[in-house]
């Protein structure tokens, strides 16, 4: 398929659910858009439709773990704790779609490109498996958590408000869903598997830093201004964005990998550093 047709069969798909919303999808609250300026509301659009976007790689990425739960003979309590956050995230794509949609947006565009690469990191079942739900689910969703509970913090808008708090409600129970599975796993991880999954942190945290904080980094560099009134729509100014980023990893994510008996805090500090 090429990335064209993929485009747009994902949008074909989208518009799929404006005719036959998810099971589970809450109902929206009525929006209080008449205070903010056109370019403010331009703003949000734009966020709410990556946000969108954002939500289906991750119910592509869950779905994936339940594929790969499945392969690995963990087909029970795992493999269905793992269906229900893909379900979950195909509900918040529908909201954000939705709630992009009030504010004016188009269908977003779908690229599934992180995504697709992201599988083809590791080939074997096992590792693969390990390596989406250290990254992608605890670390991953941990870090969305902090960001989500930021946003819904500061916003004033009713919709906005709404809709972020009812994300942030369940990506903090796929934050804590991915802890409990590592935690569950840890006995029968071997001690290669466990070297694996240290080399996988040393990688992926700077990445993660890269996407996540670092754009917000050179913006506070560059001094460059922000709209206070975009909190009120659930926009995070950079110091916020960075503010919530560090929290997440330095407060939550690196002393529950430490406690896995995983390299978090060492991985962290050499996450710049070509291994030996
Ligand atoms: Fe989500
Ligand atoms: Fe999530």
């Amino acid at each position: 398929m090429s990335g064209a047709d993929h485009v747009s069969a994902t949008t074909k798909r989208l518009d799929v659910y404006a005719v036959r919303p998810p099971r589970g999808m809450p109902a929206l609250c009525a929006h209080a858009l008449d205070a903010f300026e056109e370019t403010q509301v331009r703003h949000a659009r734009r966020a709410w439709s990556m946000k969108s976007a954002q939500e289906l790689r991750s119910a592509a990425i869950f779905s994936e773990l339940v594929r790969l739960a499945i392969d690995c003979g963990l087909a029970g309590e795992i493999s269905k704790a793992l269906a229900s956050c893909a379900e979950d995230e195909m509900i918040h794509a529908e909201l954000c779609r939705l709630v992009a949609k009030v504010f004016g947006a188009e269908p977003p565009v779908v690229d599934m490109k992180p995504v697709e690469d992201r599988l083809l990191g590791h080939r074997e079942p096992w590792r693969r498996f390990l390596a989406l739900l250290l990254v992608e689910v605890a670390i991953g969703e941990t870090i969305s958590t902090s960001l989500f509970r930021a946003g819904a913090k500061s916003s004033a808008e009713p919709l906005t408000r709404h809709a972020l708090t009812m994300i942030l409600r369940d990506e903090a129970q796929h934050a804590r869903i991915g802890w409990e599975v590592l935690e569950v796993l840890r006995p029968i991880w071997t001690v290669d598997d466990r070297r694996f999954l240290d080399g996988e942190l040393r990688a992926q945290l700077g990445a993660i830093e890269q996407s996540t904080a670092v754009p917000s980094l050179r913006l506070l560099a560059s001094a460059a201004p922000f709209d206070p009134t975009l909190g009120r729509l659930g926009l995070l100014s950079p110091e916020r964005r960075v503010e919530a980023f560090y929290e997440a990893l330095e407060g939550k994510v690196l002393p529950a990998l430490d406690a896995l008996g995983l390299a978090g805090s060492a991985s962290w500090a050499a996450r710049y550093t070509r291994p030996a």
